[in-house]
């Protein structure tokens, strides 16, 4: 299977890929989660995407799409994916396409989450990752706080510098201006599909399985 998760900051992109990760036993390939990772290795792309990941832009659609090329290309992404965070501009998704004709992937569906703006400030106000497996939490839902162990693998959970207010309202901003626009360009190619996430972990999941199974995709 090969998917890409679409949507808004916050609105369930890493917490869905990572139950269908578990369950087709595919890589759930993140590109905020590989910029992170840099940033906490200290590597050159880490400091740069730092600077503009903590103000809420993009960082540069060359730099993003190499990353992407050499992970698609390895052996990792052989037999499919979940890829979670690209594209994030036209550019961007006409790169992708280029990509899959290359290594002769015909067969995708971008998954679109839609969720409100109000819902989405709510849920990033109230989010943890583990700094050392990356899983996301809710401090709403999940019975968790800042500085706590992982429940998982006793990591600390940590807020997300770009979860602050003000960076949340620029991240809507280059979602609404810059990304939004690429749906029109997946719907045109017939390879879209759209999911309500305002409602549970779990009924959000069910349906995304459901849509997939329609979508002969499973
Ligand atoms: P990235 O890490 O991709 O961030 P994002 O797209 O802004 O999305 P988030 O990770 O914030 O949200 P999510 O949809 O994964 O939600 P989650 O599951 O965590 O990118 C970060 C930055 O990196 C970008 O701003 C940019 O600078 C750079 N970058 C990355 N890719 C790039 C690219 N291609 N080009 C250029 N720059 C790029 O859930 C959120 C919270 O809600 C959690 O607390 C979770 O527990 C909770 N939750 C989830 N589902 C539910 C539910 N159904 N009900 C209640 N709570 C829920
Ligand atoms: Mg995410």
């Amino acid at each position: 299977m090969r998917l890409l998760l679409f949507g808004a900051p916050g609105v369930g992109k890493g917490t869905q890929a990572k139950l269908l990760a578990d369950e087709f036993r595919i890589p759930h390939i993140s590109t905020g989660d590989l910029l992170r990772t840099a940033v906490a290795d200290g590597t050159e792309l880490g400091k740069k995407a730092k600077v503009i990941m903590d103000v809420g832009k993009l960082v540069p659609d060359d730099v993003m799409i190499g990353l992407v090329r050499g992970v698609l290309g390895s052996p990792l992404a052989s037999t499919g994916f979940i890829l979670d965070g690209f594209p994030r501009t036209l550019n961007q998704a006409r790169a992708l396409t280029r990509m899959f004709a290359e290594l002769r992937i015909r067969d995708y569906r971008v998954l679109n989450i839609e969720v409100s703006n109000e819902e989405i400030i709510r849920r990033l106000s109230s989010r943890l990752m583990c700094r050392n497996d990356g899983k996301i939490y809710s401090t709403e839902t999940d019975g968790v706080a800042a500085g706590s162990p992982c429940p998982d693998c006793g990591g600390e959970l940590y807020q997300r510098d770009d979860d602050q207010p003000a960076t949340v309202r620029r991240r809507l901003d280059v979602y609404s201006i810059q990304t939004s626009p690429i749906l029109k360009f997946y719907e045109d190619l017939g390879v879209e599909l759209t999911v309500n996430g305002m409602d549970t972990v779990e009924n959000v999941h069910r349906n995304i399985t459901r849509l997939l199974q329609s979508a002969e995709l499973r």
